[in-house]
């Protein structure tokens, strides 16, 4: 056996169970924990290529196939039993979380957006994987507990600090389009199934929010929302290569705002780059979200949180924000 990639897979395991999961998944802290103490199954990750050995991706392959959310014991014995068929899930899928909580701390960006502009907006996400955070005017939001704005499902909730500018109506919305790697059918059943099992275990409030946003875009696909802008138009294809076109197909009278969440650590330094200087060049507006961010000569810069991602417009830090939208921090 050669013991280097079973030791690179034990130090990812254990990376993931201290920085990632330890206080957001008892049960994903306990798996990973698990599997980088089992050399039997660090054998079966480590023969997966090195990009598809991430725990949070072979365990939602475990999900997805059937495995409980059950004792590291239930895992252990379920990989062992199942490893053909979850290694395919894995090797055809991947970590495309959708967040439709994401909306209540990019909507004081897109409000403001709106307000200054006075023009409903053309919402572009590049990442957007399924298109839950293309429907913010679709949801309805309390802020610190307080009044509800909007009339629609799911109700997010988001804690802030620092006095963010909330917005006292929604924005309008006139268009709702994006561009993914490989763009997801929300209302398809496996792919429901899919993106159900990406929420980690524990994190049922998730779950039931990714259930309500699946069901609004369910209804506006089914035409059972009208008097709103139709279904997101996802194209399949790379940001860089895309973002363009999107800009330029956007209805005149609507304000272009390129937007995105969790998209950006999937590109290296060179193409995000390239990003944002295409970004310049189109005249849009662009509310980045993310773990990275984008200052004016176009280098990017992490946030030193593993939790946190930065929300900026048009390269202006505006806040720190939870990852999944439960936390708006305004500078
Ligand atoms: C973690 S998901 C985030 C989805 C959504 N933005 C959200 O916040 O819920 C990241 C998405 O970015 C997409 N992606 C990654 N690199 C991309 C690229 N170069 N071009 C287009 N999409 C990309 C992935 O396919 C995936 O659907």
């Amino acid at each position: 056996m050669d013991t280097g990639p079973t030791q690179g897979a034990a130090a990812l395991y254990l990376d993931y169970a201290r920085r990632w999961f330890t206080g957001h998944s008892e049960l994903y802290t306990q798996w990973a924990e698990g599997v980088a103490g089992s050399v039997a199954l660090l054998e079966l990750v480590s023969g997966l290529p090195a990009p598809k050995r991430q725990p949070n991706l072979v365990f939602a392959a475990a999900r997805f196939h059937g495995c409980p959310d059950e004792p590291f014991s239930v895992l252990e014995a379920y990989l062992a039993t199942h490893w053909a068929e979850i290694r395919a899930i894995v090797m055809t899928h991947a970590t495309q979380t959708n967040e439709a909580g994401r909306c209540a701390t990019l909507l004081p960006a897109l409000a403001m957006v709106a307000a200054q502009e006075q023009r409903p907006l053309a919402l572009i996400e590049v990442g957007p994987s399924a298109g839950l955070c293309l429907l913010p005017d679709l949801y309805s939001y309390s802020y610190d507990g307080g009044p509800v704005l909007g009339t629609g499902s799911p109700l997010l909730r988001c804690a802030t600090t620092g006095d963010p500018p909330l917005p006292s109506t929604l924005p309008g919305i006139a268009w709702r389009a994006g561009v993914d790697l490989n763009p997801l059918d929300g209302t398809e059943p496996d792919t429901v199934a899919w993106l159900r099992a990406l929420v980690w275990p524990g994190q049922e409030d998730r779950r039931a929010q990714l259930d309500a946003a699946l069901a609004t875009l369910a209804a506006l696909k089914s035409g059972a929302l009208p008097g709103v802008a139709g279904p997101p138009l996802l194209l399949a294809g790379d940001l860089n290569e895309c973002v363009a076109d999107l800009v330029d197909a956007a209805p005149r009278h609507a304000v272009p705002v390129v937007m995105h969440s969790a998209v950006l650590a999937y590109l290296d330094e060179a193409r995000r780059t390239a990003f944002a200087e295409t970004i310049a060049s189109l005249g849009c507006r662009w509310i980045s979200n993310e773990a990275f961010f984008m200052d004016v000569s176009n280098h990017t810069r992490e946030v030193s949180d593993v939790n946190r991602f930065t929300l900026s417009l048009d390269r202006v830090p505006l806040a720190r924000t939870g990852q999944h939208g439960a936390q708006l921090d305004w500078l």
